[in-house]
């Protein structure tokens, strides 16, 4: 890892010395012995923090010039924290220097401990503070609805998004169960020049066909037993905006003619009318089976298959851009937290890579459960257990686990012992989620008949896997 930077300004050669060699093995050190020094490394350098004298030239019995400075430093670069180094037993000008924004001071003759001690503090409170600012922007984009994750699949995602959403385009929507589909459509509609105008999405797998049609089209009164009043169809409420077809392969054959001459000429009528109605909109379609297989059985109809099928985007599963899982699960944890009025700790590197391991066969809105589950039930304000990782596992998942660990294993010596282990703490986890915590079931699952109670109470203790019901008895 990169050490932190410091930039250490003092006129005395043996102070600067000093400080170098008390700070050197755990910081790099940059030095200035006097301002202007200080401006030119401060600008061509990453700095992290400042250590500032404030007896400076050209008056080094006027403090005014060092807190001169260190205002001036508060304005230009707020972020970069400063230390001040006071004379010998100075309290009132520390307690100017922390007035005019110093983060601590420490004084003249150095202590070494405490000048250790006041720089490893401050830059930790600079990280606390940094990593609020990147909570914060967390949230703004997630309430922004933003897409998070630098991934490079995830930054080809956003390119994709932000060219497409000008165009007047089809878009086609291409992604497992909780990926972000709709989350992607509404950003392509957030960008489009329509972006003030309605955006309708409506659910083509949700609803009943009979109703459907009436939905999409709207229908006049009394055309069927509930049709009381008009009702305006959701093509005419999207007009000038965009209308958002998910689930598009739920779409009934009947409706799909239908669908497809209101694309084509832009004109339809509602249910039981006469009046042609026209209306501007842009589609977004989105479906996460093979519609192609549909068109192929003919449950799908071609036609309106390759008139909504103009630009895909197909948006990966979670398990194949796993490296964003860090800051998913931090910026949803931030948000889960915040709806329970709770303010809680980073989550620990055992439990990200815990889930990193894991398959996430739903995607991110899989993630939003689990880690919503895991901060309510969280005692005090850090999660150190994920309730059991469940839900339909797919077949190729062992080999993942396998695939995983004989990438790690030459270089982060992990000792294949502790594979096997891990392996088999895995296996009796999976075993005992699969078959609702039951030991004795989870153990004739995995093949131990007779010896089934036994061997799963030795594998629990010998894995510390705590049952909280005591089912242990039950078959
Ligand atoms: N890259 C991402 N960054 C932030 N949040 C995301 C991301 N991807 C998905 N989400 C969130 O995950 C949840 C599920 O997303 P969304 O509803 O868009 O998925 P979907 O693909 O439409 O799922 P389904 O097929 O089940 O309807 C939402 O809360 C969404 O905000
Ligand atoms: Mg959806």
């Amino acid at each position: 890892m990169m050490k932190q930077s410091i930039l250490v300004v003092d006129d005395n050669d043996i102070n600067r010395l000093n400080l170098k060699l008390l700070l050197k093995d755990s910081y790099q050190i940059l030095e200035a012995g006097d301002l202007d020094a200080a401006d030119a490394a401060l600008s061509a350098n990453r700095v992290d923090l400042v250590v500032l004298d404030l007896a400076l030239p050209p008056e080094p019995d006027n403090p005014e010039i060092g807190l001169g400075y260190l205002r001036r430093l508060q304005q230009e670069s707020p972020e970069t924290p400063v230390v001040v180094i006071t004379g010998h037993d100075e309290r009132a000008i520390a307690e100017r220097a922390t007035a005019n924004g110093a983060l601590d001071f420490f004084g003249k003759p150095f202590d070494p401990d405490e000048v250790k001690d006041t720089i490893d503090r401050s830059m930790e409170r600079h990280r606390q503070q940094l990593r609020e600012q990147q909570m914060q922007r967390a949230l703004d984009m997630r309430i922004n609805n933003e897409l998070l994750g630098d991934s490079p699949a995830m930054q080809a995602l956003r390119t994709m998004i932000s060219q497409v959403a000008r165009t007047p385009s089809t878009v086609f929507i291409r992604g497992e169960t909780g990926t972000g589909k709709e989350l992607v459509a509404r950003q392509l509609h957030a960008h489009s020049d329509r972006a003030e105008q309605p955006f309708v999405a409506i659910n083509c797998a949700a609803m009943r066909a009979d109703l459907l049609e009436s939905e999409l089209f709207g229908h006049e009164p009394g055309v069927f037993p509930e049709a009381g009043q008009r009702k305006l169809g959701w093509f005419e409420r999207a007009n000038g905006g965009t209308l958002f077809l998910d689930e598009v392969a739920g779409l009934p054959l009947s409706v799909q003619g239908k669908l497809l001459r209101a694309l084509e000429s832009g004109e339809f009528s509602r249910l039981g009318g006469d009046a042609v109605i026209r209306s501007d909109i842009r589609l977004i379609c989105s479906t996460r089976e093979a519609l192609e297989k549909r068109v192929a059985n003919g449950q799908f109809r071609d036609d309106l298959y390759y008139r909504i099928h103009v630009v895909e985007i197909e948006i990966p599963p979670l398990r194949d851009h796993i490296e964003d899982l860090p800051q998913l699960a931090e910026a949803i944890q931030i948000l889960k937290a915040a709806s329970c009025g709770r303010q809680m700790q980073p989550l620990p590197q055992s439990i990200i890579e815990q889930l990193q391991r894991y398959s996430w066969p739903g995607n991110v809105r899989e993630l939003e459960n689990v880690i919503e589950r895991a901060v309510v039930l969280a005692e005090g304000d850090t999660v150190h257990h994920i309730p059991s990782l469940s839900g339909p596992q797919p077949h190729h998942d062992e080999d993942d686990l396998l695939q995983r660990w004989l990438a790690q294993l030459p270089d982060s010596g992990i000792s294949a012992e502790k594979a096997i282990m891990d392996f088999e703490k895995r296996l009796v986890e999976t075993a005992l989620e699969r078959n609702q915590q039951i030991k004795v079931r989870a153990g004739r699952w995995l093949g131990f008949g007779d010896r089934a109670k036994d061997k799963m109470r030795y594998l629990c203790d010998k894995h510390q896997l705590e049952i909280h019901t005591d089912t242990s008895d039950q078959t």
